[in-house]
């Protein structure tokens, strides 16, 4: 590899060398299949080095194509994409599948994602995203496995596994991508981008271990976070990304920017575009995703010597060494064969699979009087909620090129399962969400929240007739995808409020409300804790969701998922986590009781 790298950078131009530290998007859903001119005359000049958000083996043949055929040193491009939990047939959310506690699962969905990635053309995946996070109105604590070090570094290894194997060059393994590096999820605030001050010893104690695990687990590369660290954003640090990561841990892969970070450093206020750009460079970033700050102004640096040529031919081979051990130079259509793509992706195995990681992933979080499970016949059911006919939220976050129309709801699932065997009666209740504000944010990219064109009234009331018929209810509750994903934080994690009208209206029937919950994060739920007589938390649990519900809800398959994230009380008790160190006065719930109260309830009760 080395031999052949030499001789082939030997050969390269300066820009030719900055071109393969450079990320273009070529997004289906945003330029439609069709590249952009300037993109191709890019490719041309070998000015790109990789894309990013184009898939499909058809889309990836034809831009590698117009890249060997016409640029004059034909270095394939590496085609990247945020496959996080699953590919096509999609798995629950990162936080779902922790709660498995199952890493053998964990890493046959990982297996499953590269397999069908790698089918439709990709080489690159922007996961595992292993974040500790103990903030949940931070929206992207859906993306990660809670809050446990070992428990995140033991999934971030089996993920790494589970894309790499370990062997990168075989046409079903994908280059890892771990990330955020790091201390993304400590935001302050849990407000997404914040500022991270940490002291060493947390560092080290409890945010790097699942990072450091995926080094050992051989990932391939890693992705820098969008966060400063004791005031220096890690795009720019080198301490972190130099002494820790490359000294200390000896990772030897590339690394790339966070979606234009490095640009962004010149928000933090670090500099202008040539100065954020040598920061990165110099503290070591390989690749510069989509902001063109490396293409435009690293030539610049070089010639005013503020930089080294060194510098760029460190970054640039890193790079060609991540395409040679992918195999791209021996076959730069290596990832596109139609067969594969036939073949592979969105199979009848991957979604059994995809059904029982979810049943996996569900935990039941009360079962007064053992009402799970339901009878399988003879009985009148009344399944109520925003989500409970639900196809587009049960997909979650980042859900790569899932489709929701092969999602299965909860209400499928159960007709799936059920057939006539029992009656059941729908009514959706109530809206998602209807504060105005927060609908026009979630609606901004997708407009995925749809509002009902009855009144809450009037659905309210159509799920109380449904209830007071029914011998149980089955309530489908909780968030819109997109209120747990990147920007996705809130101040209230509770169930918004249109839903916990409908639900108040619901428990006043005196009927057994059973709470199905779907969400990114763990939420307040002391109310309605109080006055379900159930809970099943299913996360957002991917293609497979309602198959699984229904197997759960009726005794098909018994929950074991077990949280790996606090649900606190109140929103004020945040952070609220498991492995908090103890004060000097731990809580005592006797201590403020007057001590002569206790005295006459001992006395009372003896
Ligand atoms: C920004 C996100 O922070 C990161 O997780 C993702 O991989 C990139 N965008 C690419 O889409």
């Amino acid at each position: 590899m080395e031999a052949f790298i030499e001789t082939l950078m030997s050969k390269m131009t300066l820009a030719e060398k900055l071109g393969q530290t450079n990320m273009a998007f070529i997004g289906r859903d945003i330029t439609g299949p069709i590249l952009s001119q300037n993109v191709d005359e890019k490719i041309r000049q070998g000015l790109i080095g990789a894309i990013i958000n184009t898939y499909t083996v058809e889309d990836v043949r034809r831009i590698q194509q117009l890249c060997i055929d016409e640029s004059r040193l034909k270095i394939p491009l590496l085609f990247s994409y945020d496959v996080i939990h699953g590919h096509r047939t999609i798995f629950p959310i990162a936080l779902g599948l922790s709660a498995t506690w199952d890493l053998k699962l964990i890493e046959q969905s990982a297996r499953i994602a590269a397999e069908e990635a790698t089918a439709d053309g990709l080489n690159w995946v922007f996961s595992p995203m292993v974040d500790i996070a103990r903030d949940p109105r931070w929206g992207r604590i859906s993306e990660g496995s809670g809050e446990d070090p070992w428990l995140g570094s033991q999934i971030a290894a089996a993920m790494v596994r589970g894309y790499q194997v370990d062997d990168l060059s075989r046409t079903d393994t994908i280059l890892a991508c771990v990330k955020h590096f790091a201390l993304y999820g400590a935001a302050e605030g849990g407000r997404d981008y914040n500022s991270v001050d940490m002291s060493p010893l947390h560092m080290y104690q409890y945010y790097l271990p699942p990072y450091q695990a995926a080094v050992n687990a051989g990932v391939g590369s890693v992705m820098t976070a969008f966060n400063g660290i004791n005031g220096i954003p890690a795009t720019g640090n080198r301490w972190l990304l130099n002494d820790v990561l490359r000294e200390q841990w000896k990772f030897e892969g590339l690394i790339v920017s966070d979606y234009a970070a490095i640009k962004e450093m010149s928000v933090h206020g670090v500099g202008d575009l040539q100065e954020v750009c040598i920061q990165a460079l110099t503290a070591g970033v390989d690749m510069d995703m989509v902001d063109e700050g490396y293409l435009e102004t690293l030539k610049k640096s070089l010639d005013e010597k503020k930089i080294t040529e060194q510098q760029i031919d460190q970054a640039c081979r890193r790079i060609l060494e991540a395409k040679y051990k992918l195999g791209l130079f021996n076959d730069p259509f290596h990832y596109c064969n139609e067969k594969r793509a036939q073949t592979m992706i969105f199979t009848e195995k991957n979604r059994s699979i995809a059904k029982e990681i979810a049943c996996r992933s569900f935990v039941l979080l009360k079962n007064d009087r053992q009402i799970l499970p339901l009878a399988k016949s003879k009985l009148k059911l009344g399944l109520i909620g925003p989500l409970a006919d639900d196809q587009k939220h049960v997909l979650g976050g980042w859900s790569a090129a899932g489709d929701w129309k092969q999602c299965v709801s909860v209400r499928q699932g159960i007709q799936n399962l059920l057939q006539d065997q029992i009656e059941v009666f729908y009514a959706k209740g109530s809206n998602l969400i209807e504060d105005p504000l927060i609908l026009q944010q979630l609606n901004a990219f997708s407009n995925d929240i749809s509002l009902d064109n009855r009144s809450a009234d009037i659905m309210i009331e159509e799920a109380v007739q449904i209830a007071q018929k029914s011998d149980v209810i089955i309530a489908v509750v909780g968030e819109a995808q997109s209120m747990s994903t990147e920007g996705g934080c809130r101040v209230d994690i509770g169930l918004p409020e249109c839903q916990k009208r409908l639900l108040k209206a619901l428990f006043e029937t005196q009927k057994p409300v059973i709470l199905v919950l779907m969400n990114g994060r763990p939420l307040t739920l002391p109310w309605e804790h109080e006055h379900a007589q159930a809970i099943l938390e299913t996360w957002f649990a991917g293609t497979e969701t309602g198959n699984a519900v229904a197997e759960v809800l009726f005794g098909f398959y018994n929950p074991s998922g077990k949280l790996t994230s606090t649900f606190p009380r109140h929103v004020g008790q945040i952070p609220l986590y498991y492995n908090h160190k103890r004060t000097g006065r731990p809580f005592d719930p006797n201590r403020f009781i007057d001590r002569f109260k206790v005295n006459r309830i001992r006395t009372h009760f003896n």
